[in-house]
Parts: structure tokens; C-alpha cells; sequence
């Protein structure tokens, strides 16, 4: 089994779009030594699309939307509020935040701005949000679009 002139190749795969190219292209593989190896190549990609069409379907199912994270949040605030730990609210757990939010939006604005303790288990131990989660450089309002962000997401 030689090798393919080129051209028969690529006449091969260049028809592709009227529907006889696929079966000018079978043609090809099946005389050809490729057959096996294209034939890998093609559960290859079997293979992918199969897993892009999962994650996609994943994606379309889970509860979070689909809001871009701001680098920001990704930095400074979900090393804490992505796992919950010391006792933070984690982001996307819709009861947590609406527990949080029953006080009014602005308290909730308030406290990440100030920062607060409070206690988290009866050994005595405290749940210490920073206060603007210690990124003193960041002004008010970019910290209520960050708390915006993580409200909306958790709705
Ligand atoms: C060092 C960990 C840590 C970091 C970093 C952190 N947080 Fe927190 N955050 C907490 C903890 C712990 C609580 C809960 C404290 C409690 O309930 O006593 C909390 C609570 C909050 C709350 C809920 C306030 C409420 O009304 O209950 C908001 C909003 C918040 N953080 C926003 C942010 C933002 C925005 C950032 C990033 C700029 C950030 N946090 C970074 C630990 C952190």
C-alpha cells in the first residue's frame, strides 16, 4: 500500500461540501494503507466532540449562570468564598446568601466594606471576613459590583 498522491488527497477532502466528496473521500481511505489510522483519528475526534458535548450540557445544567468572574473575585475573594472556609458564604450557595440578604442589600454592602466577626462554632472559634476582604486599595463601589457579582450568582 503506497502512499496517496497528494492531489487525490486533497481533492479528497476539499469536495467535502456537496455530499459526494465524503464518499470520493471514503474511496481514498478504504484504497489506501490510512484506512486504520484515519479510522483512529476519526474515534479521535468522536471522542472529543462527545466530551465537549458533556461539559456543554454540564454547563447548561448547573445552578450558577452565566456571569463572567471578575478577576478580581477570583484573586482576592474566592480563595475564601469559593470553599466557604473559616465560615464564609460560599458563592453560588443560593440558602446561604439568602439568609445574608434578609437584612437588605445594603447591610450586606456594609459589612463586606467594613468587615466583621462573628462567632462560627461553639469551641469559640470566629468567622473573620476581612474588611473589603483586605484589598484596602479597591474603592467602595468596586467592592458592592464584587458583592453584586456574588449575589448574582447565588440567586
Ligand atoms: C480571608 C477570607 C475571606 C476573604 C479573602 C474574603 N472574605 Fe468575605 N467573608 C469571609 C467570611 C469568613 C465571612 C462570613 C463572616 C461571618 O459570617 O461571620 C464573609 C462574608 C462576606 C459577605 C457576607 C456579608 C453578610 O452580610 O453576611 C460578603 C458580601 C463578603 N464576604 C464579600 C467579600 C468580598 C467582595 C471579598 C473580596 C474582595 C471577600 N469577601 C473576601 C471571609 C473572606
Amino acid at each position: 500500500m503506497g502512499r496517496l498522491p497528494r492531489a487525490d488527497y486533497l481533492r479528497g477532502v476539499q469536495n467535502n461540501n456537496g455530499g459526494s466528496g465524503l464518499i470520493m473521500l471514503r474511496r481514498i481511505v478504504a484504497s489506501s494503507g490510512w484506512s486504520t489510522s484515519l479510522r483512529a483519528v476519526a474515534r479521535g475526534i468522536a471522542g472529543i466532540l462527545l466530551a465537549s458535548l458533556c461539559a456543554a450540557l454540564l454547563a447548561a445544567c448547573s445552578s450558577e449562570p452565566d456571569v463572567p468572574k471578575p478577576p478580581v473575585y477570583v484573586s482576592s475573594c474566592e480563595p475564601c468564598h469559593g470553599n466557604g472556609g473559616g465560615g464564609a458564604p460560599v458563592t453560588g450557595d443560593k440558602e446561604e446568601w439568602a439568609m445574608r440578604l434578609a437584612k437588605g442589600r445594603e447591610a450586606v454592602y456594609l459589612l463586606a466594606i467594613t468587615g466583621f466577626e462573628a462567632p462560627l462554632d461553639d469551641e469559640g472559634r470566629t468567622a473573620v471576613m476581612p474588611a473589603k476582604g483586605a484589598r484596602n486599595d479597591l474603592s467602595d463601589d468596586e467592592i458592592k459590583a464584587l458583592v453584586d457579582y456574588m449575589i448574582e450568582v447565588s440567586q
